[in-house]
This record gives C-alpha cells, sequence and structure tokens, in this order.
C-alpha cells in the first residue's frame, strides 16, 4: 500500500515528483519525504484511537518541517533531551502535549523540563528524589509520569526491546505503587501517571496487549495505594512491513489488541484516564525514501555496488542487520538480472547497507531507493569519515521543498579551533 510511490516511463516517482530528477537537482545522498504518506499515517492513528492522545517519538525524525506536519494533524511529542524540546517547541507542539522521556536526565534537563512547563516521566527512585528537590528549588512543580518495566518480551531485535526486566528502562513492576505513593507526599512533585515502552518494529500485537494488562494491574496497584491515575502511555513501537511480502499490524488492529483491556478495567477501577501512545515508526518510516548514487561497479567475491551513502547515512542495517527495500529510480521497470550486495564510501568492511538484491544491471550513475527510511534515518546519521551529512527535501504533489540544506565540508569544522600554542 505505498501509494506514494509510482513508476512511470522506468522511473520511480515519489508522490508526483520524479526521483531522478531530485537526484540530479539536489545530488545524493538526499532523504525525501511525501508529506501526503505523513499525513495519511498519522490520520490512520487517530481514526484508530480518537479518543488517545498521540505523542511523536521525535528520535524517529526530527526534522523541523516533519514535526512541524505533526504538529499540524494533531500529534503531541515524546522527547528524550532538551534538544528535543527546543524542536518541538519550535513547530508549535503545545507543552500539554509533551513528555520528556529519559533514564539519564541531568539537573539541566530537569531545569529545562520545568521551565516549559511539560510533563516528565521519571524512570527511577533516585530520579524522583533529585527532580522533587529541583522544582523546589525553582518555587515549581512537576508533573510526573512513572516509566514502568513491565517485563514483557517484545519479540524484536534485542538491541531495541526495552521492556524486558533486563532492560535499563523503567522502575521495576513491583516498586511502582510504593513510588507512587512516596511520590504523593513529596512536595514539588505532582504524580499523574503511568508509562511504558516495551520496544520497537514490533509486528505481533500479543505483547502490546500483554503490556496492556501488566500497566492495568500496577494501575490496581497504585489506586488502591490512594494514587490518582489520570494518564496512562503504552509508549510506541508498533513495526512496519519492511519487507515488500511481509505483514505488520496496523494502529487499528493496535486498538483492537489494547483498548478493550484498558477499557475494562478502567471501568472495573471506576477511572477514566487518558490514554497516550507514542508512535515513531509507523508514523514516519515509510513517508521517506533515501536516494543514493552509484559510484562504482565491481564484479569480485560477489558483485559489489559501491553507492555514495553508507553507514553514516541509513545506520540501520550495520546495526541492527536491518532490511530496506531497495529499487533502482532509473530502471524501475527493468527486471532483476543481477545479484548485488550494496556497500556504501565508509572504510570498514561493514558498510553494508543491502545484500543479495536483485536488481536490474548497473551502472555508475544510477540511482538507487532504499525505502522506508524515514524513521531513524538522518536521525541516526553522523559525519564519520569526513562525510557532511545529507540533504533532506519535503514531496507535495509535484512541488518539492528542501528542508534540510545538504551539509558541505565546513559542517565537518563546525565548533573545532586549534589552540593557539600548536598555531607556529
Ligand atoms: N517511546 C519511547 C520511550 C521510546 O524509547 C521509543 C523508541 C518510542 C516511543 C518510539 O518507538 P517506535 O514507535 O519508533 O518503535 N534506532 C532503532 C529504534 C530505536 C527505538 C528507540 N525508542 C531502529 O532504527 O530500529
Amino acid at each position: 500500500s505505498k501509494d506514494h510511490l509510482t513508476t512511470i516511463d522506468n522511473h520511480l516517482y515519489i508522490e508526483d515528483v520524479d526521483c531522478c530528477r531530485l537526484a540530479a537537482e539536489e545530488g545524493t545522498p538526499l532523504y525525501v519525504t511525501s508529506e501526503r504518506r505523513l499525513r495519511e499515517n498519522i490520520r490512520r492513528y487517530h481514526r484508530a484511537f480518537p479518543d488517545a492522545e498521540k505523542y511523536f517519538a521525535v528520535k524517529a525524525n526530527g526534522n523541523l518541517a516533519i514535526l512541524q506536519v505533526a504538529a499540524q494533524e494533531g500529534m503531541g511529542a515524546d522527547i528524550f533531551s532538551a534538544g528535543e524540546l527546543s524542536l518541538v517547541r519550535l513547530a508549535g507542539i503545545p507543552r500539554d502535549m509533551i513528555l520528556f522521556n529519559g533514564n539519564s536526565k541531568s539537573e539541566k534537563d530537569h531545569i529545562a523540563a520545568l521551565q516549559a512547563g511539560v510533563r516528565i516521566s521519571v524512570d527511577s527512585n533516585e530520579e524522583l528524589e533529585h527532580l522533587a528537590r529541583t522544582a523546589r528549588n525553582l518555587d515549581s512543580e512537576a508533573e510526573i509520569l512513572f516509566r514502568v518495566n513491565p517485563n514483557v518480551s517484545p519479540k524484536t531485535h534485542p538491541k531495541i526491546a526495552t521492556g524486558l526486566r533486563s532492560s535499563k528502562f523503567g522502575i521495576p513492576a513491583e516498586q511502582v505503587a510504593g513510588t507512587y505513593k512516596r511520590a504523593m507526599e513529596l512536595e514539588g512533585i505532582k504524580p499523574v501517571g503511568l508509562h511504558c515502552h516495551i520496544g520497537s518494529q514490533i509486528l505481533d500485537t500479543a505483547p502490546f496487549a500483554e503490556a496492556a494488562g501488566r500497566m492495568m494491574d500496577i494501575t490496581r496497584a497504585v489506586v488502591a495505594e490512594g494514587g490518582n491515575v489520570e494518564r496512562i502511555d503504552l509508549g510506541g513501537g508498533l513495526g512496519i512491513q519492511y519487507q515488500p511480502d511481509s505483514t505488520a499490524p496496523l494502529p487499528s488492529d493496535l486498538a483492537k489488541a489494547v483498548l478493550p483491556v484498558i477499557q475494562d478495567s478502567c471501568r472495573d477501577m471506576g477511572i477514566f484516564p487518558q490514554l497516550i501512545l507514542e508512535p515513531g515508526r509507523s508514523i514516519v518510516a515509510d513517508s521517506t525514501i533515501m536516494l543514493t548514487g552509484v559510484n562504482v561497479v565491481k564484479r569480485a567475491h560477489v558483485n559489489f555496488v559501491a553507492v555514495d551513502a553508507g553507514f553514516n547515512v541509513l545506520a540501520r542495517p550495520m546495526l541492527y542487520d536491518s532490511y530496506h527495500h531497495v529499487l533502482a529510480a532509473n530502471r524501475a521497470e527493468e527486471q532483476g538480472e543481477e545479484t548485488y550486495t550494496i556497500v556504501g564510501p565508509i572504510c570498514e568492511t561493514g558498510d553494508v547497507l543491502a545484500r543479495d538484491r536483485r536488481l536490474p544491471r548497473l551502472v555508475r550513475g544510477d540511482t538507487l531507493a532504499f525505502l522506508d527510511a524515514g524513521a531513524y534515518g538522518f536521525s541516526m546519521a553522523s559525519q564519520y569519515n569526513g562525510q557532511p551529512r545529507p540533504a533532506e527535501v519535503l514531496v507535495s504533489e509535484d512541488r518539492w521543498e528542501l528542508i534540510r540544506h545538504r551539509e558541505d565540508e565546513s559542517a565537518l569544522l563546525a565548533g573545532q579551533t586549534i589552540p593557539s600554542r600548536l598555531m607556529w
């Protein structure tokens, strides 16, 4: 259902823009986002969860134009740093719909959150005490949720499973009610709810239902202690379909799995908390492709095609062995004739973006499109090996606009100084 991607005269189009033209005019590597697809993805969540607040997980994509679209479409924000807080405030996301998350916040982070007046997700008993002190010093009161470790296995890549007992995130489930009680007594703190996030790229709704059940158990324990639970945040994590012949649950499937669990238990308890979700990947991933130019085709042990984007531009394949589907943007109607391993320009053997892909016979100058690159794509890009970071464009119908300039080499020098004693 990637109807924002089509083929016309052997060229790949995103909405009504020819990807070959984009590559020629803006250069490669290039991140290209379909505004229509982005808006559709958000609206799908609104339809599935009409009563929930949806907080976009900014770590997935921190581009201001994309955050602006999310704000226009009524999303809040899940932020993990003071930097992300500045971005979402600039994009106009209302403070009442921002949750400052994180397992390792500094005093500066707490001050930034308190001064902006956003809610804070508290990840440990120790953080609670630090935050209370800081809030009192500022004569302010922190509205907090507790990040709970629900001990649920999400069946995903181990590096992105976050809700297991062994993960660094959250307060162990059995401690939460006691911590909540302590928070109610603390001056400077107002506990208003519970938060969890079990992992990312989760392709089965059962773990979400299980986590919702655990959250309800914990809520019951908190309510029994006299706690007010006004907000329940189930985090993000809904997976997407990276492999063309795979399937992924939709927001409506997620709703079917979790809403009955929450509604039934809350009715039993006589409470009606605000539900919150924190989707990242399922909002942006498939809205965006990454275009990269072919530099070299080498026939060796295998056929290597070396492109101008490596793990500096798209880190996911190297970090998580993740699959991104690849199309030849200027040979979009040609049959796969050869099997290629696609590698980048970085000086490491692990700089492999894709293995064993059937593609048309490629030559220098061709353009490849990596699909589903909108989540954790640019946001994890680096300047490793002296590579300035790529540009980003936003496409709407037959127009496109640059939403981030390509860095030039001066970006590599930014912030650096040479001590004067070395300058002789
Ligand atoms: N909320 C919290 C507290 C999170 O830690 C995350 C993601 C999300 C929401 C959004 O999850 P999503 O809906 O995007 O799955 N770099 C990895 C993914 C790391 C996810 C980190 N936390 C990747 O490229 O697969």
